[in-house]
């Protein structure tokens, strides 16, 4: 039987974003469990709803691209106890126009990491208050990382074992919840 399809949204437009890396470690806890694909956002335009009867192509993709997905994965920094302005901008278009929304039922994991001592957890509880009222269903639980030297080791997956069966905890619960919830 075929893996559920994971969409994978990066809250970062930055060239060497730490949670883009962050996110590609996730991606390695789930091999065999769901197969992720990284949706892009940083080539949407700026929202405007004069734009909602004719979507520009990159929006057209973007809400195709999450509308195929049996889950998403959103990893995201935090901008000034936020979610990033790149991140809304995607969840606004994928709202938009009124009754075509991508986001009503789809099973949803949030996680991030910055510098800070309390990881993302403002922009996670933004995001999540956003998406709940959009209709996600979100999986449950707190994961919001620091980001310390070796959260990333050379091979790209978690470098510390504590960390990683943390996380791989949380990838497995989420595997399980798209599966379960896959039409
Ligand atoms: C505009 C801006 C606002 C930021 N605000 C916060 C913040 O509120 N909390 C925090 O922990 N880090 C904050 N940071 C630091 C980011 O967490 C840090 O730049 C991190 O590397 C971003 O993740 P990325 O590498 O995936 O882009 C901010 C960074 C920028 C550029």
């Amino acid at each position: 039987m075929a893996l559920p399809q994971v969409a994978v949204v990066v809250g970062s437009n930055r060239r060497d974003s730490i949670n883009r890396k962050y996110a590609q470690a996730l991606v390695k806890l789930g091999a065999g469990k769901f197969d992720a694909k990284f949706t892009r956002i940083d080539d949407l335009p700026l929202f405007n709803q004069d734009n909602e009867g004719n979507l520009p192509a990159e929006v057209v993709r973007f809400k195709d691209e999450i509308s195929r997905a049996d889950g998403v994965l959103i990893v995201t920094p935090e901008h000034n106890r936020s979610m990033p302005t790149v991140l809304k901008n995607a969840i606004d278009w994928g709202a938009r126009p009124f009754g075509k929304s991508v986001w009503p039922g789809k099973p949803g994991f949030i996680t991030g990491t910055s510098g800070g001592a309390i990881g993302t957890a403002l922009a996670q509880q933004h995001l999540r208050s956003v998406m709940t009222g959009l209709g996600m269903t979100l999986l449950g639980g707190e994961a919001y990382i620091t980001n310390k030297p070796n959260l990333i080791d050379d091979q790209g997956n978690i470098g510390d074992e504590t960390t990683q069966k943390f996380l791989q905890g949380f990838v497995d619960r989420f595997a399980g919840l798209v599966a379960k919830l896959k039409v």
